[in-house]
């Protein structure tokens, strides 16, 4: 089951793609958590702030072995790299949990396509279509890595939210975005919610995006933040929020 976390920066998509993450080990399953945001702090959230840990992007000789590319553009390079071995070889491991960080590729023009992001786009075809493993996917707002390929595979996409109309044009322009490269399952989380009575007006706001899970703002998780430390603490609030989003998000899930 493959998910992909998007929306506005800040929002709290980092955040929620580490407890469901972790919801997840915590209930026995194999998850590959993958950092997909050029502005990466998913092994903070993750609890594993100590781990020095290269973006897959960063790593320019494999990129060069690779793609056949000396990289730059306006050179030849493969488009489908073999990348198979990369997240077993590259990525981090704790318990059942695997953490992969594919970094930041260099702004291109429209519809530019470069030596990483050539490699990250294969390591996105790797990881949702070739892997039992449960995949989360912590993206930035745009879904760039995903192709229609890719799409299908994507079980659900998340979009998360928090108190405010930006937050939720962002989530209705990616609904959009999703559903030209063919992902149709798409629904919302808010997060940082103070007070429940905004609740109705943000459901009204999302139209057809369902909502499926009310995260309250939390000063734990705010200083879990400013410390470093993973914002999963498992106790039983936590388990019963959590593992009620990751029902409604993967309705097949057997936990
Ligand atoms: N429910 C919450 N309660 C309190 N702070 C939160 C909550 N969710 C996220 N935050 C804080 O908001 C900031 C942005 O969260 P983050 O998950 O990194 O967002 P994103 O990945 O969307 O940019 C972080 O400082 C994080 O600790
Ligand atoms: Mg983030």
């Amino acid at each position: 089951m493959k998910l992909a976390i998007s929306g506005k920066g800040g929002v709290g998509k980092t955040t929620l793609a580490a407890l469901l993450s972790r919801y997840l080990v915590a209930k026995g399953k194999d998850v590959i958590a993958v950092d997909a945001d050029p502005d990466a702090n998913l092994a903070a959230a993750l609890g594993l702030a100590d781990k020095t840990i290269t973006p897959i992007a960063d790593m320019k000789e494999l990129i060069e072995e690779r793609t056949g590319s000396k990289g730059g553009y306006g050179t030849f390079f493969k488009l489908n790299p073999d990348v198979s071995d990369l997240p077993e070889r590259f990525s981090v491991v704790d318990g059942n949990l695997r953490l992969l960080v594919m970094g930041g590729v260099p702004a291109g023009g429209s519809g530019c396509i470069c030596p990483e992001s050539a490699m990250l786009r294969a390591l996105a075809t790797n990881l949702l279509l070739h892997r039992d493993q449960y995949v989360v996917l912590d993206m930035e707002a745009g879904i760039e890595h995903l192709g229609r390929a890719t799409a299908k595979a994507v079980s659900a996409m998340v979009v998360v939210v928090e108190p405010g109309m930006r937050s939720i044009q962002t989530a209705l322009v990616v609904k959009r975005l999703a559903a030209e490269i063919g992902i149709e399952n798409v629904s919302a989380v808010v997060n940082k919610v103070r007070d429940q009575a905004v609740i109705p007006k943000i459901e009204a706001q999302l139209g057809d995006v369902p909502l499926v899970g009310v995260i309250p703002f939390s000063d734990t998780m705010a200083v879990a933040d400013l410390e470093s430390r993973g914002v999963f603490d498992g106790s039983p609030p936590q388990m019963d929020l959590i593992g009620g989003i990751a029902k409604r998000l993967l309705p097949d899930l057997d936990v």
